[in-house]
């Protein structure tokens, strides 16, 4: 290899929400499988990643919860953090953009290209939020489309007609932080000329990058044709790192500045008198991974910023972005809960942390999207996992153990049939090692699957079981050769199950294993000792293993439909009634909301919308009338628990007088929902 360290970097998850198997397949497992091949030749490697913690969508969400987004990506970080250790993943940093050493980087960094004078600053009208009292980022402005008449466009698209929009030429815009109407308000940004740096980025990349992934320089090449605008580089926002300029009070970078330089901190922070060996020398290699939604910041705005700071920043030589993975037929989606989450994998699934990375790198999204499904993860598991590798290992580790007592034999005299079969060993290597270096990482699984697939053909050949009883010499050479494969196999497999690469390893009672082994005959010496009871390397996963996810995703999705009004669910924009004037505790405690099971219920005559009910209440048993017969038949109501307002003054409604309040809330469709306690409780007892 020509260069003398990598630098390896892996997109910064935003600290909104956790990991979840699109985010793995696309980016993680990638750039994990690298990182570990490459320190496995010995190469100098920094792999760096950390979670994104500034950005709307973080302060949207920390309203919509009522905390601070402090809170909210300090909640995150640690749930990804943990999630990633738990899957193996081989950091040697992982940092966050809120620390102190990102601020004070990604603050300079900005401050030398203001001084260089790369940035235009621009003054603009922009419409800001009466209520809420902010500017607005586009996606949070909804309104009429212009090209279409559609209602619920965005500020930046109307996703009915595809139009891409400015939010000015939105008809009748609302804010959806608080649905109040914007106004226009004067503001001054920064903005990076994109337009500048267009000639060199083309000679970089359309003419110098032609190797990378078609995916790749195809977006680069339809950015580039279609010519580059400036960008603006801050944001009225009070959540970022702020404009290190005289005039900027309440401006902070925008989020797509400030992540790509926590690369820059993070090395930093790792390596603080070395960093600048990995940035800024021409003998490192740098390679980004992304998922696909993220190409134009990586190969046209990142680099525009390097190239403007004049600092001497390497570029990235190479940025292996993946399409996305779909579930079950269908998108990922965080807000509608179409999700397989690796926190939850790992509590659902312990110890079975190989098997998800097996199954996301051999269905990864390389070329196109593609997609992963509980049955394919359990066929995977049980037919190759299973059947196929521990296979392998178990049977050359019990036969081992039941011939030899656990001390490898002999090899004698070989066959050509062993030589071929050895011979394959360094042909395999090979094969990983381009594949893995041109990120095809599927392929390369493949070809150290395949080592076990030779090792299983091998003894079905050589069938040491029968030949043990005529020619115990003959089956000492085979068992030699079979511990061999099961060594090679280890190594060869570590860049992609590390556990069971390291379970391999310690039942082979050898850690001195490198890449620089696999290939060769000889890693395990006669007489050295290997395990006499071997453990199982893979269980079975069953099918109500299997069967319980499916039903949680569609439980999951379910709850998520039922319950858009729940704070917690909102990634997305929705548009929400603002909040009502302040009250005290004391006004607050003077509602009774307790719970009461419905114990009857029938129409009121001669009315199409009231129901009557008769609630046990805990205290009593009384009457509540509600307007809700449109919605449900008497029958499904009868037996459900529900949340009453139990001291709200008694009403004549149509004849009958109703005794309090049922609660609940309405989807935007108009489908009433009731607020059912998630599990049973008492009757009577009071909410607060
Ligand atoms: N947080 C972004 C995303 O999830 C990725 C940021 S990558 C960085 O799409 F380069 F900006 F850090
Ligand atoms: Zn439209």
């Amino acid at each position: 290899m020509k260069y003398k360290r990598h630098l390896i970097t892996a997109a910064l998850p935003y600290a909104n929400g956790g990991i979840h198997i699109g985010h793995l397949a696309g980016v993680y497992i990638p750039a994990d499988i690298y990182a570990r091949y490459l320190r496995g030749r010995g190469e100098d490697v920094v792999w760096v990643c950390g979670s994104d913690e500034h950005g709307v969508p973080i302060t949207i969400k920390a309203r919509n919860e009522g905390t601070t987004p402090q809170a909210i990506v300090d909640r995150y970080h640690e749930v990804i953090k943990r999630s990633f250790e738990g899957l193996g993943m081989s950091f040697d940093i992982y940092s966050r953009t809120t620390s102190p050493t990102h601020a004070e980087t990604a603050g300079e960094f900005f401050r030398t290209l203001y001084d260089r004078g790369e940035f235009i600053e621009s003054t603009s009208q922009q419409y800001f939020d009466p209520e809420a009292g902010i500017f607005l980022a586009d996606r949070y402005i909804t309104g009429t489309c212009p090209k279409c008449g559609a209602p619920g466009a965005y500020g930046d698209q109307c996703e009915k007609c595809g139009s891409s929009l400015a939010a000015t030429e939105l008809i009748a815009p609302t804010s959806a932080v608080s649905g109040a109407t914007p106004v226009l308000r004067e503001t001054k940004h920064w903005y990076l000329p994109l337009d500048k740096h267009e000639a060199f980025l083309r000679e970089w990349i359309l003419d110098g990058h032609k190797e990378w992934k078609s995916n790749v320089y195809g977006q680069c090449k339809s950015w580039l044709d279609g010519g580059l605008q400036p960008r603006a580089v801050s944001r009225d926002l009070d959540w970022g790192i702020p404009v290190p300029v005289d005039g900027a009070e309440g401006k902070v970078l925008y989020v797509w500045f400030d992540a790509p330089i926590g690369y820059i901190s993070a090395t930093r922070e790792l390596l603080p008198d070395r960093w600048e060996d990995y940035w800024k020398s021409p003998d490192t290699r740098m390679v980004h991974f992304i998922g696909k939604d993220n190409i134009v910041f990586h190969c046209i705005m990142f680099p525009a910023m390097l190239k403007a700071h004049g600092g001497g920043y390497i570029l990235p030589d190479n940025v292996p972005a993946n399409e996305f993975l779909n579930l079950e037929g269908d998108k990922i989606s965080t807000s509608r809960g179409w999700a397989v989450w690796l926190d939850e994998y790992l509590v659902d699934f312990p110890g079975k942390q190989d098997i998800l990375r097996y199954v996301l790198c051999a269905n990864a999204p390389e070329t196109k999207d593609n997609d992963f499904t509980w049955r394919d993860f359990q066929a995977r598991a049980n037919n190759e996992l299973v059947a196929v590798l521990g296979n392998f290992v178990n049977r050359a580790l019990v036969l081992t153990g039941k011939y030899y007592n656990g001390k490898v034999p002999a090899a004698g005299p070989l066959t050509d049939y062993d030589r071929d079969t050895l011979a394959e060993l360094p042909k395999l290597r090979a094969a990983i090692e381009g594949h893995i270096e041109s990120f095809r990482f599927r392929e390369a699984l493949k070809d150290a699957m395949e080592i076990a697939r030779l090792g299983n053909k091998y003894l079905a050949d050589s069938e040491p079981w029968k030949v043990v009883k005529t020619d115990p010499t003959r089956v000492e050479t085979v068992m030699n050769i079979a511990l061999q494969i099961t060594a090679n196999l280890a190594v060869a497999i570590e860049p992609f199950m590390p556990f069971t690469a390291a379970k391999i390893t310690r039942m082979l009672g050898t850690n001195t294993l490198g890449w620089s082994s696999l290939g060769r005959p000889d890693l395990l010496p006669a007489g050295h000792t290997v395990t006499n009871a071997p453990e199982l390397l893979f269980e079975k996963i069953e099918d109500a293993a299997i069967e319980a996810q499916i039903a949680k995703l569609e439980a999951t999705k379910a709850a998520r439909a039922a319950a858009v009004t729940s704070v917690t669910s909102e990634v997305e924009p929705q548009k929400a009634e603002p909040q009502k004037p302040e009250i005290s505790f004391d006004e607050f405690s003077k509602m009774d909301i307790r719970i009461g099971t419905i114990l009857e219920a029938e129409a009121v005559p001669k009315t199409k919308k009231l129901l009557k009910f008769r609630i046990d209440t805990g205290i009593d048993i009384r009457t509540i009338v509600s307007g809700i017969a449109e919605h449900f038949t008497p029958a499904e109501l009868v037996g459900r628990q529900v949340q009453i307002l139990a001291n709200l003054a008694p009403r004549e409604i149509k004849g009958v007088t109703s005794h309090g309040m049922i609660l609940m809330t309405e989807q935007p469709d108009g489908k009433i929902v009731l607020l059912t306690p998630t599990e049973k409780v008492p009757n009577g007892q009071t909410v607060n």
